[in-house]
């Protein structure tokens, strides 16, 4: 909806570290996926989840065409990119914007993308953030009242069927792009790193149960079989130092 200086709300689709880490000021959070594009682990990350000297591994989004022109060691990449949606006030649009330029940059650019909420029957709702407590455990779409009122002012009625989302994307041309990456390699090396916003792996971690609270389909294999041996590779690490192997 459009306020009087006519700035319209903003819809923001996060598939990472957003799903579990909210934007500020958000009024409505909803699950969902977006289409044509395929999660990965490739893009290097100097300054949430290492440092510009030892860069740490976070998610970006490649889009489909690109992606089958690639040979790629997780050859399952699901139709959907699931993640969470949320609406932004349109009086607080400016201030979010200008906070996940900071908060994202780092090679992401922005684009604009279909999003299809999950659950399109219990739409309409309007789910605020709770004012206590996790967001993201509490916050899912709360059930909507069976049968909307017809006088619902636009800002609480329904998404639509889809909702054009803003999306940070790092796109194969930034520099942090990495390509294709050794399955194994690139869970060793998520294992050894960390930045500002604390270890890489915690990230992987955070974004495997995130997406698993999503939806009963809204696992991605890519991300689980990183965290499987990501989880083996610090056994050993920790196996080593109990050995006195390592300090
Ligand atoms: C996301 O969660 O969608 C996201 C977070 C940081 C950078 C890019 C995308």
């Amino acid at each position: 909806m459009a306020n009087d200086s006519g700035e319209t709300d903003l819809w923001l689709f996060g598939y990472g570290s957003l799903i579990w880490k909210p934007p500020p000021h958000y009024d409505l959070r909803v699950p969902g996926y977006i289409e044509g594009y395929v999660r990965r682990f490739w893009q290097a990350s100097e300054d949430h989840r290492g440092t510009p000297e030892a860069p740490g591994r976070v998610v970006t989004l490649i889009a489909r065409e690109h992606w089958e022109t690639l040979t790629d060691h997780h050859a399952s990449a699901p139709p959907k990119v699931w993640g969470a949606a949320y609406r932004i006030p349109s009086t607080h649009v400016a201030e979010v914007k200008e906070y996940l330029d900071i908060r994202e940059i780092n090679g992401y650019s922005i684009q604009y993308t279909p999003f299809t909420p999950a659950n399109q029957s219990t739409l309409p709702t309007l789910s605020s953030k709770p004012s206590n407590g996790n967001p993201i455990s509490q916050g899912l779409i709360t059930h909507p009242p069976p049968h909307p009122s017809p006088s619902s002012s636009s800002s609480s009625s329904p998404p639509s069927a889809q909702i054009n989302c803003l999306v940070y994307i790092g796109l194969p041309n930034n520099p942090q792009f990495l390509g294709p990456q050794n399955p194994q390699l690139l869970a060793e090396h998520i294992a050894q790193s960390q930045g500002p916003s604390g270890l890489n792996s915690e990230y992987l971690y955070q974004l495997e149960k995130a997406l698993d609270a999503l939806s009963e389909e809204s696992g991605d294999e890519h991300v689980w079989d990183l965290a499987r041996r990501c989880r083996e590779v610090e056994r050993g690490e920790k196996g080593k130092v109990e050995k006195g192997e390592v300090e």
